[in-house]
């Protein structure tokens, strides 16, 4: 069993508080993406998982062994850093073997084990050569193929394709998919990318100043944001916030009437995603929305403008379908999806789980 357990897991850098008291339980063979911005402890917490940094109190399990004390080589887990070190002295090949060296695998292994992992990474041609002569990208495939060629029980990886161009980066994401779940392999992904978070993951841990602010299958991330953080990271565009005042237990969406769920204080926030909008037919009620810019997204267009007095919304609609004028400045009658929408309390907490 190479689950992971974290209990308790806080981190202090001096004054810097790094990681709150941290709870997460990743299952074997589960993907685990940990997204989050910029400092919000992603690194720290892989590191300390890893066993190269220490954490200020708590303990990490891997199975049901507790491994807070132990080395990151006793561990029996394979990382690739954010800045993919590669061994600088040594050749690709040999950057690839590096782990299998160290576990005594013989020859014959080491070399089908090689073949394999670096068809997958598409590093055959670069095998001869040293880190130094590769470019950002090859370089971190090195790192990647070096951490699965030894087909570990946990893999920990720190935004492992951020160097890779976007087609390139599409396809590595597929192909991780498939080769880790065909492994069975317990893994840990670092990104600040929500949309690789949400491909490759079979759940996300949305992070935020070292805290976990919500952990879920993409669908609960994405349809069902716990927070107004959550709903404003994850999406593109991220999800829209309005702030509605109650009256008589209603709000008013610029001339559409809508009932909040019960037990909201005078203010709500109320959570649009921008593609749960329809086009008000003639005649029938809508919400007037003005339009300051529109951008064709391939399939989709998307709108960007106000609402609710002067309130930003962004939203998208199909370009196939029946489209508004898009002329600046136009006003567009809009019906929002009653069951997607999503309430919060003037705090950004969501109000209601909706199944
Ligand atoms: N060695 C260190 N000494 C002091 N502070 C540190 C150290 N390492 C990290 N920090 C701080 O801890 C916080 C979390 O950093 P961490 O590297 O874990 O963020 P991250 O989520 O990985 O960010 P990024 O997406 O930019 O890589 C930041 O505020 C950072 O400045
Ligand atoms: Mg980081």
């Amino acid at each position: 069993m190479a689950s992971i357990t974290i209990e308790g897991v806080a981190k202090r850098f001096g004054e810097v508080r790094a990681l709150a008291e941290l709870d997460l339980t990743v299952a074997d063979g589960e993907f685990l993406a940990l997204l989050g911005p910029s400092g919000c402890g992603k690194t720290t917490l892989l590191r300390i998982i890893a066993g190269l940094e220490s954490q200020t109190s708590g303990r990490v399990l891997i199975g049901s062994r507790d491994v807070s004390a132990l080395p990151p080589r006793k561990r029996g887990l394979a990382m690739v850093f954010q800045n993919y070190a590669v061994f600088p002295h040594l050749t690709v090949y040999e950057n690839v073997a590096f782990g299998l060296r160290m576990a005594k695998a013989d020859k014959a292994r080491i070399a089908a084990q090689v073949e394999k992992t670096a068809a997958l990474l598409h590093i055959e041609a670069l095998l001869k050569r040293h880190p130094a002569q590769l470019s950002g990208g090859q370089r971190q495939r090195v790192a990647v193929a070096r951490a699965l060629a030894v087909e570990p029980a946990v893999l920990l990886m720190d935004e492992p394709l951020s160097n890779l161009d976007a087609l390139l980066r599409l396809e590595m994401r597929a192909e991780l998919k498939a080769v880790l779940a065909g492994a069975g392999t317990t893994t840990i992904y670092v990104t600040h990318d929500q949309t690789e978070a949400m491909g490759l993951a079979d759940r996300i841990a949305v992070m935020h100043a070292g805290r976990i602010e919500q952990i879920g299958t993409p669908s609960d991330i994405y349809d069902r944001p716990a927070t107004r953080f959550v709903g404003g990271f994850v999406g593109s565009p991220p999800m829209n916030f309005l702030e509605l005042p109650v009256r008589d237990g209603k709000v008013d969406l610029g001339g559409f009437i809508l009932a909040p769920p019960s037990g909201a204080g005078a203010m709500l926030l109320l959570g649009l995603r921008g593609e749960d909008v329809v086009l008000a037919g003639a005649g029938e009620g809508g919400f007037a929305f003005t339009l300051k810019v529109a951008e064709l997204l391939g399939p989709q267009i998307l709108l960007t403008g106000t609402a609710a007095g002067g309130q930003p919304l962004r939203i998208v609609l199909s370009a196939a379908g029946p489209l508004p004028s898009l002329t600046p400045g136009s006003d567009i009658a809009l019906r929002p999806d009653p069951a997607r929408l999503r309430w919060m309390n003037e705090a950004g907490q969501a109000l209601e789980t909706r199944p």
